[in-house]
């Protein structure tokens, strides 16, 4: 949904907009880019303390008691939404998942009256999807003070809790960031994943993070990180890593499709295979944000195989949202 209201910022980036308070605690959620080591760290903790075994009962807390959290997407999406609604549940919050679709929006009405209808109604923190840039930082710059603005996918620009649960997941399986090498494959250039995935890997000290990708799928160099490294060779970006990270083809944003492969020959050529990844180290994990292609970007028996951990992602996005949600609403720092 584009900003449509009048305004000359419509377009402003999500890092303008301060996302911690004056005591220097997270207010909006917004981008991985300026949220520094020590914010990262203490979101990943606290986000371990929501985790329990498969089968026990899931964590529950009432910290979140008398809020009340909008889910407003804008853009497709099962894991994300279906999270945060969790998250949000059973922290002990009311939880808002407002059907576009029959929303008076259909009407017409802008998405910032909209905003400020539910605000009117006491929402403490809004969820925003949206496929174009700008309206999550247009939001958070324009609710009342105690409210909250979270980021949960934003055009090909930021997606910042799965940049953490990312980092997350890749901390649990090998015990750090720091200093190991992680290759996110696939398509780079509209992938809002790889992007805050990147940024949050840079923040935690990763040696080398490797964009590999075709040629005609490579990102807007504008957009890359000075420690990032891009490829475009398979065998390159896999030697030697630590992490593996397989993304979705989002033909839903391309605007010129020239040059970009079919999905036969894209798998031939930038396919995660089991073969391949034996040119990763040997205790290399694979993951995927999801959805995924199976048989196109990753082989389907190696998304199921004992190297993958995209099943933990999705489970650690929960504790992650949790996490978030909790240090948004001043329950946790
Ligand atoms: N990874 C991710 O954002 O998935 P959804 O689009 O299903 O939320």
């Amino acid at each position: 949904m584009p900003v449509t209201e009048n305004s000359n910022d419509a377009n402003q980036s999500g890092a303008d907009v301060l996302q911690l308070d004056d005591s220097g605690k997270l207010r909006h959620l917004l981008t991985l880019q300026h949220l520094d080591e020590r914010h990262i760290t203490a979101l990943l903790d606290h986000a371990e303390t929501f985790l329990t075994e498969p089968g026990q009962a899931a964590a529950r807390q009432e910290t979140l008691r008398g809020k009340t959290v909008a889910n407003l997407f804008f853009e497709a999406s099962t894991r994300t939404r279906a999270s945060f609604e969790l998250a949000a549940k059973r922290l002990g919050a009311d939880v808002l998942n407002l059907d576009l679709n029959t929303s008076s929006q259909q009407k017409g009405e802008s998405v910032l009256d909209m905003i400020r209808t539910l605000q009117a109604m006491q929402v403490d923190v809004f969820v925003l999807r949206n496929a174009e840039t700008g309206l999550a930082a247009k939001v958070a710059s324009q609710v009342a003070e105690h409210v909250s603005v979270l980021n949960a996918g934003e055009s090909d620009v930021s997606h910042p809790t799965q940049g953490l649960l990312d980092v997350f997941t890749i901390r649990r399986h090998l015990g750090r960031i720091a200093g190991l090498t992680v290759a996110i494959v696939g398509d780079i250039a509209h992938s809002r994943v790889a992007r805050s995935a990147s940024e949050a890997l840079v923040t935690m000290g990763a040696a080398e993070v490797r964009l590999v990708s075709p040629a005609s799928l490579a990102p807007d160099p504008r957009t890359v990180s000075p420690h990032a490294r891009v490829l475009h060779n398979m065998d390159d970006g896999l030697r030697g890593a630590d992490v593996v990270m397989a993304l979705r083809i989002q033909k839903e944003r391309f605007s010129d499709r020239d040059g970009v492969p079919g999905a036969e020959q894209y798998f031939r050529d930038f396919g995660l295979t089991r073969e391949r990844m034996r040119l990763a180290a040997d205790h290399a994990i694979v993951m995927h944000p999801g959805p995924m292609n199976r048989g196109v970007e990753i082989e389907s028996s190696l998304a199921d195989g004992e190297r993958s951990v995209i099943w933990d992602q999705v489970r650690n996005g929960v504790a992650i949202r949790m996490a978030v949600l909790s240090a948004v609403c001043g329950t946790h720092s």
